[in-house]
Order: structure tokens, then sequence, then C-alpha cells
């Protein structure tokens, strides 16, 4: 792949600092945005770039982005010294199914945080992008956005508009040199599924991820299962009649 640039939306994110470790090895610059990256003291970024530069002789420049301050998003995207070549948004939030049930606060942040925050900051970089004539936007979205389940169905319905969205955006981008990239990672061991019971066959490391999406930047992919075994399960889950389903304990 020839080189370029990089821009890590969530860029504090295990999956995120994956994808631009990997991006950095095969000489793309790195632009990492995360809140509260502008005072200078944030460690684990700072590290990473430090780490990322000596490592890859890449330059890689930190910038202050939270997706839920929605008016300062454009304001972001000007101030970005150039429009990268590919942005990857790993931005999200679990959230915890049962508290969140019981406190409409709390929904609306796992909502905001999983489906409008990304979706916005992308419908203004498509434009840039559309503009531009080229771009690749990827998007990190989930399988729990395929069904609902009782588990997890909030931060589920927002990554299921979110992969809609993505869908609606590659369809309207096709034709215009910009591509879009849907990422369902399955389960990855990060910092938002620690202390959670994965089973080892069906995880992923975030590693795995940024390959994956190495590749499917390359080869123009619209849809990527990081690990091929989530199609199939979720075929499976999809196709369970409702009558079943809204029985089973999943
Ligand atoms: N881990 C999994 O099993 C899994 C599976 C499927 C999909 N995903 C998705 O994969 C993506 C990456 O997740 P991860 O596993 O790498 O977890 P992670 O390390 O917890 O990353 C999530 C990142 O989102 C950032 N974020 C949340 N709200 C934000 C906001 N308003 N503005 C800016 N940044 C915000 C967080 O920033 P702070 O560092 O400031 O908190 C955090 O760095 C997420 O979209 C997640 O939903 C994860």
């Amino acid at each position: 792949m020839k080189k370029g640039s990089l821009l890590v939306l969530g860029g504090r994110s295990d999956m995120g600092l994956a994808v631009a470790h990997h991006f950095a090895s095969l000489g793309f610059s790195i632009q990492l945005a995360a809140r509260k990256a502008s005072s200078g003291k944030d460690k684990i970024l700072y590290a990473h770039k430090s780490d990322i530069e000596l490592r890859y002789n890449v330059p890689v420049s930190i910038f202050e982005f939270d997706a839920l301050d929605v008016r300062s998003c454009q304001r972001f995207l000007d101030n970005l010294p150039t429009l990268a070549d590919i942005t990857v948004c790993a931005i999200g939030l679990l959230g915890e199914q049962q508290r969140d049930e019981r406190s409409l606060a709390s929904s609306i942040e796992v909502m905001r945080s999983n489906y409008e925050g990304p979706a916005l900051v992308f419908t203004l970089l498509a434009n840039m992008y559309e503009e531009r004539g080229h771009g690749t936007l990827v998007g990190i979205s989930s399988v729990a956005g395929e069904r609902g389940r009782a588990s997890n169905y909030i931060y589920g319905s927002a990554k299921s508009g979110y992969s809609n969205f993505l869908s609606g955006l590659r369809n309207r981008l096709a034709k215009k040199g910009v591509h879009v990239i849907t990422v369902l990672p399955g389960f990855v061991a990060s910092k938002m599924t620690e202390g959670l019971n994965l089973p080892v066959r069906l995880t992923a490391q975030p590693m795995d991820v940024a390959i994956a999406i190495e590749r499917a930047v390359w080869r123009k992919r619209n849809i990527v299962y990081v690990k091929p075994i989530w199609q199939l399960i979720m075929l499976i889950i999809r196709n369970i009649p409702e009558g079943i389903f809204k029985k089973l304990k999943i």
C-alpha cells in the first residue's frame, strides 16, 4: 500500500492505537484525536506518540476531540493541518445494560457515543472527502447491531443505527471516489471488555482488527467481520424466528 496519512478518532482506544501502530509501520503519518488530549499531560497518548515516532520514523500529532461536542466538530476538522487519506473512527461506549435500562441519562450517553457522535463527524468528513474526490472512512460498529438482545440492546441499537448510517454513506459516495468500510469486530480484548469472560476462540486482539482494516482498505472491502466465524454466528442469530428468539437467554 502506498504511504499516506491516517486520522484516528477515539485515538486513545485500544483498537485505534493498534491501527495507528500498524499503519505507521507501513509509513503512514498519524493523527490521533481524543478527548482530554489538549492538556499535553495525557500519558497514554504521548507515550504512544513517542513510541510510534521512534519505531517507525513517521510524524504523530495529537488533537483534542470530543465527539459529543457536536458544535466543535467542524472547527476540529478545519484545524487539522492536513485532511488524512484514511479516517478510522474507534469511538464507542459499551455502557452497562442493566444500569442503562434504569437511567435515561446513561442510556443517552451510550446512544450518543455509539451513534450520534460518530455519525455526525463522519457526515462532515464525508462532505470534505467528497469535495476532495478521494478518501476512506472506516467505522468500527458491532455485531451487537445485527439483532437486539436483552443483554446489550441499548448499545446494540446505537451500533445498528451506525451500521445503517455507514451503509447509506457508502451507497451515496460509491461513485465519488470515497470508500466507506464497516468493521464488525466480534469480541475484542480491550479496555472496553476488561473483566468480561470472553470465549478465547471468538475473541480477536486489537492488532487483528488493525490488520483486517488495512486489508479492507487495500481490497476495497465494504463490510468486514474481523473473525470470519462471526459472520456465520450472526447469520444463525438473525434467522432465529422471533417467537423462539424472545425466549432465549442471550
Ligand atoms: N471491545 C470489543 O469487544 C468491541 C466489539 C465490537 C465493537 N467494538 C467497538 O470498537 C470500538 C473501539 O473500542 P475498543 O474495544 O478499542 O474500546 P476502548 O479502548 O474503550 O475505546 C473506546 C474509545 O472511545 C472513546 N470515546 C468514547 N466516547 C467518546 C467521545 N465522546 N469523544 C471521543 N472519544 C470517545 C474513548 O475515549 P476515552 O479514552 O477518552 O475514554 C475510548 O478511547 C468502539 O466503537 C467499540 O464500540 C468493541
